[in-house]
């Protein structure tokens, strides 16, 4: 059925890089193994450095944080619609985006062209894609989803082309990868008695193929709206040019994580290519919902594409809930109903959590043995130093947030040009106070460079 093929597109792609390249999965990215993970405490202290202030421009600002190799882009946007946003965002960022953009569709490109006889799609597909690309089965994707998409997307999307002179064809298709961004992931939320104080803190760690080169180009969003049709503040973790959410935080002390599903069970509903991708869910609900109560309303109403394990905290209600997510069925779980139900994943009072996949009982359950040995004390620093980094999830990036006090800890991985370790999760975390983020305020006139 042609509305499931991109699934399947994407995990064969993940499973026959890894196996044709002759990498061990250690090296390409954290799978489902059988072996326990057992890593070292990661004992870096957090760099905790004020921004540094790049530059100004009209609608955004640009600033860096973090030392050496593990600096990370932070972009300030002010809009009234999507176009300022984007406008800016590519003014600020426009070389970076027009290096990394290109390059990672062209990465992708040549995985599926490469790997197309292998791909357990149908072969009409793999004759669409063969005589016409891949390019044009992203364009077809794109017709099924414009119909569930906010135009201010769109909008951001064509203010980015415009301003940093990038196909905005190019930029669509990227975002239609939606599905293909789906990783094996990690996630915690934890609250009230598990936490030191009473925190509510949740892990997001994005493990994925390194190969694609994401954590080369990290960038730290915040958008600050001037007009209600943007919703609220909100801060997307991503990479240049890259507006759908994978990861962030909102004003509204919300905080996202999203998981994709290799290995689920019969209780998961199906899929379908139509719908509203969930990058775009997932930032609808930072840029839109005041509660968790709202979010789970908003998932339960919008027209669902793929199988997922979400994870929603909410620093206002004290509280976190994990979701079971596909088209056609969806299942909210707290701390007393957590699923999936096995002695290799116990619910603890709360907290959820889920290490990696759905049916992965080796790091779901060194999940849990992490999260036990830090309960009733767990901080972001013990988070840092004791579960991610010995659970060895988070390659690509690992974020903790803060949502009591709205502060952001991220950590990105490593690469051939940067020194030290690859994964994130043994890398520096810089610590980034949103509430001081949320306060700044637009550039005036005599602030922005060569004003004319
Ligand atoms: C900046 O944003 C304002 C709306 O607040 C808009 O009118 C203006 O065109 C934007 N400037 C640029 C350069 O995009
Ligand atoms: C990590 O665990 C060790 C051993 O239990 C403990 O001594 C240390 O304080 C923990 N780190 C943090 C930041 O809590």
């Amino acid at each position: 059925m042609k509305l499931y093929w991109f699934t399947f597109l994407v995990l064969s792609i993940v499973k026959t890089s890894s196996a044709a390249r002759g990498f061990s999965f250690e090296n390409l990215g954290s799978f489902c193994k059988n072996d326990t993970p057992q890593g070292t405490p990661n004992l870096l202290p957090i760099e905790t450095g004020a921004p540094r202030l790049i530059r100004n421009v009209e609608n955004g600002s640009l600033y860096q944080i973090g030392v050496g190799d593990d600096q990370t882009w932070l972009v300030h946007l002010w809009g009234k619609n999507g176009y300022d946003y984007g406008f800016a965002y590519g003014t600020l960022l426009g070389e970076q985006i027009a290096q990394f953009m290109p390059k990672v569709y062209a990465y992708f490109e040549k995985e599926v062209t490469e790997k197309l006889e292998h791909l357990p799609i149908p072969e009409s597909l793999k004759e669409l894609i063969a005589k016409k690309g891949l390019a044009f089965a992203l364009d077809v994707q794109n017709s099924f989803v414009e119909p569930y998409m906010d135009e201010e997307i769109y909008n951001e999307i064509r203010g980015i082309s415009d301003a940093a002179n990038i196909d905005y064809k190019l930029l669509v298709r990227i975002h239609m990868f939606g599905e293909l961004t789906r990783a094996h992931c990690s996630y915690y939320g934890a609250w009230g008695k598990a936490t030191l104080g009473g925190k509510t803190l949740q892990l997001r760690a994005f493990d994925w193929d390194m190969h694609a080169g994401l954590q080369d180009y990290p960038v730290i969003t915040v958008y600050h709206p001037l007009s209600s049709k943007l919703g609220h503040a909100f801060t997307n973790i991503a990479w240049a040019g890259y507006i759908g959410v994978l990861s962030g935080m909102s004003s509204s002390l919300l905080g996202m994580t999203s998981i994709g599903v290799e290995l689920p069970d019969d209780t998961f509903g199906d899929e379908s290519m139509s719908g509203q991708p969930f990058i775009f869910v997932s930032r609808y609900i930072l840029q839109f919902s005041e509660t968790v109560d709202d979010a789970l309303s908003y998932i339960s109403n919008v027209r669902r594409t793929c199988r997922l394990i979400v994870g929603i905290a909410d620093g206002k209600l004290n509280t976190a809930r994990m979701i079971q997510y596909s088209h056609s069925k969806v299942s909210f779980f707290d701390d007393v109903n957590l699923q999936p139900a096995a002695e290799w994943h116990p619910t603890i009072p709360n907290i959820v959590y889920n290490g990696m996949d759905w049916l992965c009982p080796s790091y779901q359950y060194k999940l849990y043995e992490q999260l036990m040995s830090e309960y009733g004390k767990i901080t972001a620093e013990s988070t840092i130093e004791n579960i991610s980094a010995i659970v060895k999830t988070g390659d690509v990036h690992v974020a903790i947030y803060d949502l009591t006090d709205n502060i952001l800890y991220l950590a990105n991985g490593g690469s051939p040009n940067k020194q030290g370790p690859k994964p994130a999760y043994q890398r520096q975390f810089n610590k980034l106070d949103l509430k001081i983020e949320y306060a700044r305020s637009q550039p005036s006139i005599n602030e922005i460079e060569n004003f004319h």
